[in-house]
């Protein structure tokens, strides 16, 4: 390939590593039984509801979809806004390749926290667009010190809440101190791809604030088991919904996939059984891994990250675990080299991973 081709910028990327399936797994250390507990989906499956409606939309495929219409129309009923200030897209990392897309121009730069979601750091540098990650305090965004970092060129803000890999949320009060800091000509980015989870009273809810400036993202990739379908929403004034609908490609999300979310919306149960099976899960979970001598990020999500002595003492942990067929996420990629990051499971598959954790664990102890 010729090198002129490519924009430098392009060719600087490194591309992005999925976690590794179970198929994969299963076929590499030729295991029967893998748990998969390393990319924060929901463990009991997709909403029955949605499956149901999957089944009743597939025949009708051979039609373009109506560009999220429909599914834009539940969610402004369900969270009584108006139509105009709603989007849908391919994930909510669909959005956000949107917002990049329709924001952001050559000098232009994206202010984010170290240790989180890597997704908008990618998508910055395939616009060629610098990005500036400002560190944290302890776990947490230090969100006074993301407002210092403002400069003339700062366009857009990115904050995911709870955060992922830690766990973490800002409070209600720390946001709206950083948001009378933060420039009306500046966008923020409220990703709240775990929302339904995080129930501590002193979290946002970013869809009360209505602030001009402010986009809140969310998906369906989480609590309503549809990763797969690739469907995320998103709230914000109707002026920037406008400039987004105008770049977002015309028909995203698929048919099936609004059919499915649609249908999700209303599966009250499966939503309540989720949330139940996760917030029990949590504190198995993190009792468990405490009791082994680990201290565990206090986490507002359906993950929890575990803090190593070292890199190499985590990628230790991720392979022998991978090795025992448990996959967990390793962090390297998210900047935190010395954590892993472990989804909250089934009760058997918290059972297990909790097992091999002590297995490896007390392995460890008697050769130190
Ligand atoms: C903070 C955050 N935002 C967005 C996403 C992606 O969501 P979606 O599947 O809707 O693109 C994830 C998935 O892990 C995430 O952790």
């Amino acid at each position: 390939m010729n090198d002129a081709l490519v924009p430098p910028y392009i060719a600087a990327m490194e591309p992005y590593v999925t976690g590794l399936s179970i198929e994969e797994v299963r076929r590499r250390f030729g295991l029967e039984r893998v748990i998969k507990l390393a990319s924060n989906e929901n463990p009991l499956g997709p909403s029955p509801r949605a499956i149901a409606a999957v089944k009743a939309a597939v025949s009708g495929a051979n039609r373009y979809p109506d560009g999220g219409r429909g599914l834009r129309e539940k969610l402004a009923e369900r969270f009584d806004v108006r139509l105009e200030n709603v989007i849908a897209g391919s994930g909510s990392e669909g959005i956000m390749a949107n917002i990049v897309r329709t924001f952001l121009a050559d000098n232009d730069e994206v202010l984010a926290s170290e240790g989180t979601f890597p997704s908008m750091r990618a998508l910055a540098q395939s616009r060629g667009v610098a990005y500036k990650a400002v560190p944290m305090r302890g776990w947490n965004f230090d969100l006074a010190a993301i407002a210092d970092a403002i400069t003339p060129r700062t366009k857009l803000i990115y904050l995911p809440n709870p955060n992922n890999p830690t766990g973490s949320i800002f409070t209600t009060r720390e946001f709206e101190e950083f948001h009378k800091r933060v420039p009306e000509r500046v966008l923020i980015i409220q990703d709240e791809a775990y929302f339904e989870y995080a129930r501590n009273p002193v979290y946002p809810d970013s869809l009360r604030y209505r602030y001009d400036n402010v986009i809140t993202l969310r998906t369906f990739s989480k609590v309503y088991g549809l990763a797969g379908f690739r469907v995320g929403y998103g709230f914000a004034h109707q002026d920037l919904i406008g400039m987004l609908l105008k770049v977002k490609l015309p028909f995203e999300p698929s048919s099936v996939a609004s059919a499915a979310a649609i249908a999700a919306l209303d599966d009250v149960e499966f939503l309540k059984l989720s949330l139940e099976t996760n917030a029990k899960g949590m504190q198995q979970l993190t009792s468990e891994v405490k009791q082994l001598g680990l201290e565990p990020a206090p986490s507002e999500a359906n993950f929890v990250m575990l803090p190593l002595s070292s890199p190499e003492r985590a990628e230790e942990l991720f392979s022998t675990l991978l090795q025992e067929g448990v996959i967990v996420r390793p962090l390297k990629s998210f900047g935190l080299p010395s954590c892993v990051r472990i989804t909250i499971g089934t009760p058997e598959e918290n059972d297990l991973c909790v097992a091999m954790l002590q297995r490896i664990l007390k392995t460890e102890l008697a050769l130190a």
